[in-house]
């Protein structure tokens, strides 16, 4: 096994190593990602955005989210590869166990993401107990974007906060072995991963997190529109892309990214 396991990335949380993370489509990103020492690829369902053209990762399929799980696994030997469960392939625990089985036999995916708190605790329960591995996304929810009233920061009130605090707990005891928290105060986020001993990934969630991810296209400054404002184009100030990914690697391994101005 020359890949990266749950149980390093655990370590490099207890030793204060900060974990890279960023999203990848297809092998030929996947390598240089690879190459540049990126620890976990996401096969996110942005996807569905980037790639697709989609308003939203809504119509994106299990079958979409296997073949550029595919992909990147086949451009990729070192990281460690964590696939997005699609909208409503996780709408029950029945069900999620049947989508990861999917993800894992036919995408390789060494672990899942799913988007939601409590309400998704059974669900990881049942995950961990058939020995998959289960990355909690808690925050600002891209798949409950229409409930959520749009893409905004989440868990900003005392009530929110408290409320996603609780769901981070109760998650980990449920078996989660990692969280991602997408657009939360930068505060909360540092309180979540102190009170958690599972790696915790930010995303607009501030410097005081164990990893950072971000959306590949975002921080190549190739994604149409405006660019979020907790990313960075890190190729604006390179050669090249893999001389961007590496700029990434190094800011995130030496804190110099995320700054405050992109921090919530
Ligand atoms: O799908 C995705 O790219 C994600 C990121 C926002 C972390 O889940």
């Amino acid at each position: 096994m020359t890949r990266i396991t749950t149980t390093r990335l655990k370590r490099m949380k207890q030793d204060g190593e900060k974990i890279a993370c960023l999203t990848a489509y297809d092998a030929s990103f996947a390598h240089i990602l690879d190459a540049a020492g990126v620890e976990i690829l996401l096969v996110g369902d942005s996807l569905g955005m980037v790639i697709q053209g989609q308003e939203t990762t809504l119509p994106v399929t299990l079958d979409e989210m296997i073949y550029h799980s595919r992909a990147v696994r086949a451009g990729s030997d070192k990281a460690l590869l964590m696939v997005d469960m699609p909208f409503m392939a996780d709408a029950s625990p029945e069900q999620a166990l049947h989508s990861a089985g999917r993800l894992m036999k036919e995408g390789g995916a060494q672990m899942v993401k799913l988007e939601g708190g409590e309400r998704m605790r059974d669900t990881v329960r049942a995950l961990a107990a058939h020995g998959i591995p289960v990355c909690s996304h808690l925050g600002l929810l891209p798949q409950s974007v229409h409930k959520q009233g749009g893409y905004r920061v989440q868990g900003r009130d005392e009530a929110g906060a408290l409320a996603m605090i609780e769901d981070a707990s109760a998650l980990e005891a449920a078996g989660a072995d990692m969280l991602l928290l997408e657009c939360v105060p930068a505060t909360l986020a540092a309180e979540i991963t102190r009170a958690v001993d599972i790696p915790v990934i930010g995303i607009g969630a501030g410097p005081d997190v164990d990893a950072q991810v971000l959306v590949l296209y975002d921080m190549l400054g190739i994604t149409p529109g405006k660019r979020p404002s907790f990313s960075h184009d890190f190729l604006a100030e390179a050669s090249d892309i893999p001389a961007a990914v590496a700029a990434y690697v190094k800011a995130v391994k030496d804190g110099s990214f995320p700054t405050s101005a992109h921090c919530f």
